[in-house]
């Protein structure tokens, strides 16, 4: 109000200036017919402040364009007033004629009809109806009549459809946004003319739109773009295909945006580029070989570089220095390698610079204290080793520190971050030689720390209590440390108090709004040597880890009022008495993970309810009794169910086939009893389970063969069809991204996925009572990896069909009543590299060749009518042919190829997911993967987008 009345002079001012200006050069009154169109066109709308939500966000290339307006500029239109002084409306002076018309962030809703009055304003040169809502309509081809159009911006208007091919009339037009309209098509045709018409294109946005119908042929027609053109943006289309770099060189071109095109490969030009190049962005889209050129030096006026998955193989070339304009870089997992040359230190205008994810190495060097400017410090994933430089405590505009994932040493004093005041985010975990303390933090503070990834750093003390006085932080990770002692808590009527909001009340910040400042979301506290009763989140976080500690006690009820929760771990403990009742209290809980514990007494029957959003859920390892609470069925969303390994006394939960997300059940080891039924009342029982283990109960009967026809998720399930994926990883359901893990049996080990790669598929049945034969219905399990039928009282033969199963890799059917030749089948199964039939009473020759030239004589131990290698019994009809070189290597056998088939893309992917349980650390998995790989096959992970692996990691992506 006070605003309005300090401008009311200078309004009115303007206004009678306005008048005066009427009388003394009488401008032509707006023309009837075009303010009626006009008005038509503001009647065929509804007003909707939601439809131009956006405008505030507007970033345009990553420059922050500064607020639109927001607001309905028709709503002042009057009918009988000038339309030449509307708002949004420019008329020329002369003729009249509306030749402008700008209604971005108008809040317009509502169809853009094909016969909309707007088009009959021809003379219209500038027309903007950016950030307004039509609903989806189609692009009316009408407005291929508009022919005077010099700009036309229609971006983030929900336009949809095919971009009508008139379009390539508007041949005047100079720059054209019709971006972030993601059902508007752009088709060969159309965009050919337009290119070939409109030739005083200077500005050219068509990012976010569907532009995947191009071809490589329709791709070579962007070499006929305007010589004139300074701004293209074709970012996030779908555009593919290989693309001529001549693109860099056009002559005008300032700001170019391809990124986000993963299938679109481009080569960087090694000469020619075009110097007047101020912008480049190729983020995630590919290179087409060739590495950083030289001439890249020439770019004297870029300012901003971004390449991300573009491989570069090689160094920085020394030329890179000259950019010396170069404020924002990031080369982020493009395979650079060291040495970082000198000249690249002489980048002092860079406020945002990203290396991480490629092999540099060495030191990062000292005495530097040019970037002053830098807000964002990205150096993570490499092999940068040394001390962290002195320098880097002097940044004082720091925002963003990550140098995690290197191989950082020496010991960093916490408070030697004091400086850097605006330090907001702060990682730099997994530096295997870095060590933290953090004496003399008693009064630090870095006010704005939001996040803090201290993961595997070596701390070596009890809980870091400076940290509940930083008000701001958000996501906390100290996992993977030896952190002793209690978590800070109160004595006795803790139990309402989460541990943050107790140490403030220790610290008399007791004030009510200094409590609800803290809004820690994420905590994650696993791996380390915590002691003493589990501490209970704050009511804030969504993300809660103590596992892998010595906690112990009870889970007090009080971890219900933690209401935010997501993922809730603490397993690994030493947690007694019962789960709480009050579990059904914490309603957007996705994960729950109390495994290998001391838990006791039954599954709480109200674990769930109805609208539960349960995906996980992990009981096992505890002392759990009692049936299995029926009320899981309430749980359509779970995929993991894991009750292993407890006393658990029931029928097979048959019940649990209802549920379609299911992909892990695992009954391990617990008391589970009776036939497995051959009907049941669903017509798709278990239609994406991958993984069930029914060992070690006391079931009984057939084999569940009725179940196992229809187990599709362990039918042709390749990773063409559904996308290689860890289960879990579903980042659209939460942000906070939690990978689930289970324990199995594994080739005569027990091991634990890290992260269960959707393709995993195995059945374990052993160790039951389970009778009869070997159903045939096994064979079309053909994405199955493993069988387990071990140690039950199986007969007759092994049928010829299990040489179907390609993909098998491991194979027990030993301690059974078998029968029979071993087929010759099997020899097909070429990634077989486990194979027990032992305690059988099988007979004949072993087959030879292939997988079968790697077994050793214990696979057939126990049969005594077996002849043949490996064994020393010779087969009586013919000599036996000793085999000539096992195929192992050539057929790219063994757990090295096992490995690879399950690698995400090329090759490292599962390394990081075979984490040998405790209670066997296989030699060949050692040898083979032990020490370094742990570090590629993350890295790697990372660069390959689908397989990241660290759920900070996400968190960190999507806090760009
Ligand atoms: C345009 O067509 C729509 C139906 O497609 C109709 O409802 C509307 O009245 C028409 N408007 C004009 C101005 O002719
Ligand atoms: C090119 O533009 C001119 C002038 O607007 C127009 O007459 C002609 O039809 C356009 N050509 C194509 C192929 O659209
Ligand atoms: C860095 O800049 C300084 C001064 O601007 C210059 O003398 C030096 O040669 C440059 N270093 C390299 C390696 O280009
Ligand atoms: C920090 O940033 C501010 C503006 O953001 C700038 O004025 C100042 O010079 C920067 N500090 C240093 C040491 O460069």
């Amino acid at each position: 109000m006070r605003s309005l009345q300090f401008c009311y002079p200078i309004l009115l001012h303007l206004f009678l200036f306005h008048l005066l200006s009427h009388f003394s050069s009488p401008l032509p009154l707006c023309r009837h017919d075009q303010s009626s169109a006009l008005l038509h066109f503001k009647n065929s709308f509804s007003l909707n402040s939601e439809a131009s939500h956006w405008c505030e966000e507007y970033i345009y290339h990553g420059f922050y364009d500064g607020h639109q307006a927001s607001y309905p500029k028709t709503a002042s239109w009057q009918n009988g007033s000038d339309c030449c002084l509307w708002d949004g409306v420019t008329c020329d002076t002369i003729s009249g004629n509306v030749i402008g018309l700008d209604l971005s962030c108008s809040w317009l809703q509502g169809t853009f009809h094909q016969n909309s009055t707007l088009f009959q304003l021809t003379h219209l040169q500038t027309l903007n109806l950016a950030h307004n809502d039509f609903n989806f309509s189609p692009m009316p081809s009408h407005f291929g009549g508009l022919q005077s159009l010099v700009y036309l911006n229609l971006s983030v208007s929900k336009s949809a459809g095919k971009i009508p091919s008139t379009i390539s009339r508007l041949s005047k037009l100079v720059s054209l946004d019709l971006s972030r309209n993601y059902d508007l098509r752009i088709e060969p045709f159309p965009w050919k003319k337009l290119i070939q018409n409109a030739t005083n294109l200077r500005e050219l946005d068509f990012g976010v739109t569907d532009m995947s119908s191009m071809k490589q042929s329709s791709l070579s027609f962007l070499m006929n773009l305007s010589s004139s053109l300074v701004t293209l943006s074709l970012s996030g289309t779908g555009l593919q295909g290989n693309l001529s770099n001549s693109i860099l060189c056009l002559p005008s071109l300032q700001i170019l945006d391809l990124s986000f095109n993963e299938d679109l490969k481009i080569q960087l030009p090694k000469f020619n580029w075009s110097t007047s190049l101020k912008h480049l962005n190729l983020l995630s889209t590919k290179s087409l070989g060739g590495n950083l050129p030289d001439s890249i030096g020439h770019l004297k006026s870029l300012n901003y570089l971004a390449l991300s998955n573009f491989e570069l193989p090689g160094t920085i070339p020394p030329s890179f220095g000259n950019l010396s304009q170069l404020t924002f870089l990031r080369l982020r997992a493009c395979k650079l390698q060291a040495p970082i040359p000198l000249s690249f230190w002489n980048l002092t205008q860079l406020t945002s610079l990203d290396l991480s994810f490629n092999n540099f190495s060495g030191q990062i060097p000292f005495s530097l204290s040019n970037f002053q400017q830098l807000t964002y410090l990205y150096l993570y994933g490499n092999y940068f080793s040394g001390p962290i430089p002195n320098w880097m405590f002097d940044l004082v505009n720091l925002t963003w520190l990550d140098l995690s994932s290197n191989n950082l040493s020496g010991h960093v004093e916490f408070q030697q971050f004091s400086k850097l005041k605006n330090l907001q985010y702060l990682d730099l975990s997994n530096n295997k030689f870095l060590s933290i303390s953090f004496d003399g933090c008693a009064n630090y503070t870095t006010p704005n720390l939001q996040s803090l990834f201290l993961s595997s750093c070596d701390i070596n003390s009890n809980f870091p209590e400076f940290l509940t006085r930083l008000k701001n932080l958000k996501v906390v990770d100290l996992s993977n440390n030896k952190i002793r002692g209690r978590v800070p808590k109160r004595g006795n009527d803790s139990e309402h108090y989460s541990w943050i909001t107790l140490n403030l009340s220790y610290n008399l910040l007791t004030s009510i709004s200094d409590l609800s400042m803290m809004n820690i979301e994420y905590i994650d506290l696993s791996h380390n040597m915590l002691q003493g009763d589990p501490p209970i989140p704050s009511s804030s976080a969504s993300f809660f880890s103590v596992s892998n500690n010595k906690l112990t006690g009870d889970i007090s009820s009080a971890i219900c009022n933690a209401s935010s929760l997501e993922v809730l771990n603490l397993s690994h403990n030493n947690l007694t008495g019962p789960i709480p009742q009050c579990l059904d209290n914490i309603p957007w809980l996705l994960d729950l993970d109390l495994q290998m514990n001391h838990l006791s007494g039954s599954i709480p029957t109200n674990i769930s309810k109805k609208n539960s959003h349960l995906k996980t859920l992990k009981l096992n390892g505890n002392q759990l009794v009692g049936p299995l609470p029926q009320s899981l069925v309430q749980c359509k969303q779970l995929q993991v169910l894991d009750v292993g390994e407890n006393n658990i006394e029931d029928q097979f939960p048959s019940w649990l086939d209802a549920l379609f997300q299911l992909q892990v059940l695992i009954l391990r080891a617990n008391k589970f009893y009776g036939i497995i039924p051959s009907r049941f009342k669903i017509k798709n029982p278990f239609p994406k389970l991958r993984i069930i283990d029914l060992s070690n109960n006391f079931f009984s009967g057939p084999l569940p063969t009725a179940y196992i026809k229809n187990f599709k998720g362990m039918k042709n399930v390749d990773k063409d069809t559904i996308g290689l994926n860890y289960l879990g990883n579903n980042s659209t359901d939460t942000n906070l991204v939690y990978f689930d893990s289970v324990v199995i049996t594994m080739k005569g080990f027990s091991i634990e996925l890290e992260k269960i790669l959707t393709i995993f598929t195995t059945i374990d049945l052993s160790n039951n009572l389970f009778e009869g034969e070997i159903p045939k219905v096994f064979c079309e399990l053909i994405s199955l990896r493993g069988l387990n039928l071990s140690y039950n009282r199986i007969n007759g033969t092994i049928p010829n069909s299990l040489g179907n199963l390609r993909s098998l890799e491991w194979l027990d059917l030993s301690t059974n009543k078998l029968e029979g030749e071993i087929p010759v089948t099997l020899t097909n199964l070429n990634f077989l590299s486990n194979l027990n039939l032992s305690q059988n009473q099988l007979e004949g020759m072993i087959p030879q060749g292939k997988q079968f030239n790697t077994f050793p004589n214990e696979s057939y131990a126990g049969n005594s009518k077996l002849c043949g290698f490996p064994l020393s019994r010779k087969c009586n009809k013919d000599e036996e042919q000793p085999p000539s070189e096992p195929e192992k290597e050539e057929f790219g056998f063994g757990w090295k190829a096992v490995a690879l088939g399950y690698g995400c893309g090329v090759i490292f992917g599962m390394v990081m997911g075979y984490v040998v349980f405790a209670n066997g650390k296989p030699e060949w998995l050692v040898a083979t993967f032990g020490g370094e790989t742990k570090k590629n096959g993350e890295k790697k992970d990372e660069e390959q987008g689908q397989c990241k692996l660290h759920h900070k990691k996400l968190i960190r992506n999507l806090s760009y």
